[in-house]
């Protein structure tokens, strides 16, 4: 369904960000015949630069970032005719006037900030003195959303003087992501978990998101951040929210943003003797501290935490995170293990590892329950586990097509949706958790436990579980 004409303004158009994911994700929503006649594209950036040149570095940004097959001659000419350039300078005057001539009024408005955060309030502030902002615009921001509390809410306090809160779409890519939105499909769309979604009945949930890449080429960013600024109190944050929270009473926006916030309110304060900090060496070739030029850096490329859930549902169910760079494969996956039955019949249990909901969200996007059942063989009556396996793939067949998670994003704001982006109040809550534990890890006089590439991360993770009595799930090779 196509959406309403629009007016979608990109700050920092010349940058990767714009280049590598928003343009390509809009010629992709052209080409399903979703952007309507009416649609432009107004690229904003320092570079003073022609329409016809900006419209060449697009064009070449798509055959660098679509694959051939998804590029028809006819649609990228119709894509790059409705896309215009101005340059302006966002931090002082020139370009403002020349963008509001551009801008219809009749459309919807959306302006897309792919530029440095520390630029977003003065941008934001421009927008509303040059009177580009009416009142049914919309700003789009992405992390990181601040560094810390404080930073965060002076990041909302400056959106929020010149916007309203149903204006402001702050992304987190992973709420964009095909199989995240199947969490809440299972979850509330099937009467299968539901009742057994809870600390009576599940022993305790992984949530793991590993990479294989490490930080080349972002060190400097990633230096000052660290996994848990970078992943937790973001993209694992959410990953938690949307396994824990109760279900909303309608899917909107609000009703969704209401019980997420409830989950974050609900975490205990976490402390150091939960958590485990890693950082991946060299073997051989550059590790971590030489790939942010840092020899005395202790911030972490892996963390894993163990969170309690302080309410009805959970209490006494722990939630074990874990993410990291340069570990065995890049895989991301909710995993809920259920407890055991609660009186065995059959002799042999020992081996049992009980029922288990691993909901895959990359790649291999797939659900897999673990049963139990007989072994076969007429010796005895022995089990064993087996997967009832499906992937989104076959499930599917032809119509399995994963949408990259800005082009759902993207076309949101153009509809005027906010039910898959964060609340304000959310991220700060978020902030609040995360930097009690910053700051203990400040204080600590521990180091990062340095793990193998290509590996599992620190044996002190596994430690972490062991002590409990469980088990990380493998990050297979
Ligand atoms: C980004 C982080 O937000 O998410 C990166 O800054 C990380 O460090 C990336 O690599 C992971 O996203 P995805 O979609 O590849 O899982």
């Amino acid at each position: 369904i196509p959406v309403d004409p629009f007016d979608l303004v990109i700050f920092g158009a010349t940058g990767d960000l714009a280049r590598r994911k928003i343009l390509p994700s809009l010629y992709r929503r052209r080409q399903a015949g979703q952007m309507p006649e009416g649609a432009r594209v107004i690229g904003a950036a320092r570079s003073k630069m022609t329409r016809t040149a900006y419209q060449k570095s697009i064009r070449e940004a798509l055959e660098e970032f679509v694959p051939e097959a998804e590029r028809t001659a006819a649609t990228v000419k119709a894509f790059v005719d409705c896309i215009d350039y101005v340059a302006v300078d966002v931090t002082g005057d020139g370009g403002w006037q020349e963008l509001c001539g551009k801008l219809r009024p009749d459309v919807v408005r959306a302006f897309y900030l792919s530029v440095a955060p520390s630029l977003f309030g003065t941008i934001a502030e421009k927008l509303a003195e040059s009177g580009l902002a009416t009142p049914d615009s919309r700003i789009v921001v992405e992390k990181p959303l601040g560094h810390d509390l404080a930073s965060a809410q002076e990041l909302n306090a400056k959106l929020t003087r010149h916007f309203d809160e149903q204006q402001i779409y702050r992304i987190d890519h992973y709420l964009g992501k095909e199989t995240v939105q199947n969490l809440m499909a299972l979850r509330f769309a099937n009467a299968l978990f539901e009742p057994l979604w809870n600390a009576q009945h599940i022993d305790h949930v992984q949530i793991t998101v590993a990479e294989s890449i490490g930080v080349e080429g972002r060190g400097g960013y990633y230096d000052k951040s660290g996994a848990m600024r970078d992943m937790v109190q973001n993209h694992i944050m959410q990953l938690l929210c949307l396994t824990a929270m109760e279900p909303p009473a309608r899917f909107e926006p609000d009703s969704v943003r209401d019980e997420k916030l409830k989950v974050i309110r609900a975490l205990d304060p976490i402390h150091v003797d939960d958590t485990v900090r890693g950082q991946y060496r060299g073997n051989g070739s550059a590790g971590y501290l030489e790939h942010v030029e840092n020899p005395d850096s202790k911030t972490e490329s892996y963390v894993a935490l163990k969170v309690q859930i302080s309410n009805w549902r959970w209490a006494g169910t722990p939630f074990y995170l874990r993410t990291g760079k340069k570990l065995r494969s890049r895989l991301s996956e909710i995993a809920v293990i259920f407890k055991e039955v609660p009186h065995s019949i059959f002799p042999e249990v020992s081996n049992r590892k009980g029922n288990a909901l691993i909901i895959r969200l990359q790649p291999d996007e797939g659900i897999t329950l673990r049963m139990t059942i007989k072994d076969p063989g007429p010796g005895g009556m022995r089990l064993r586990e087996v997967p009832l396996d499906m992937t989104f793939a076959d499930a599917l067949g032809d119509e399995f097509d994963i949408p990259d998670a800005y082009e759902r994003l993207v076309m949101d704001v153009i509809r005027g949706n906010q039910t898959l982006f964060m609340r304000g109040d959310e991220v700060e809550a978020a902030w609040a958790w995360t930097d009690a534990l910053l700051a203990e890890w400040q204080d600590s006089p521990d180091r990062p436990q340095s793990y193998d590439p290509g590996g599992s991360g620190p044996d002190d993770a596994l430690a972490l579980l062991h002590r409990d009595g469980r088990r990380w799930r493998d990050i297979p090779g």
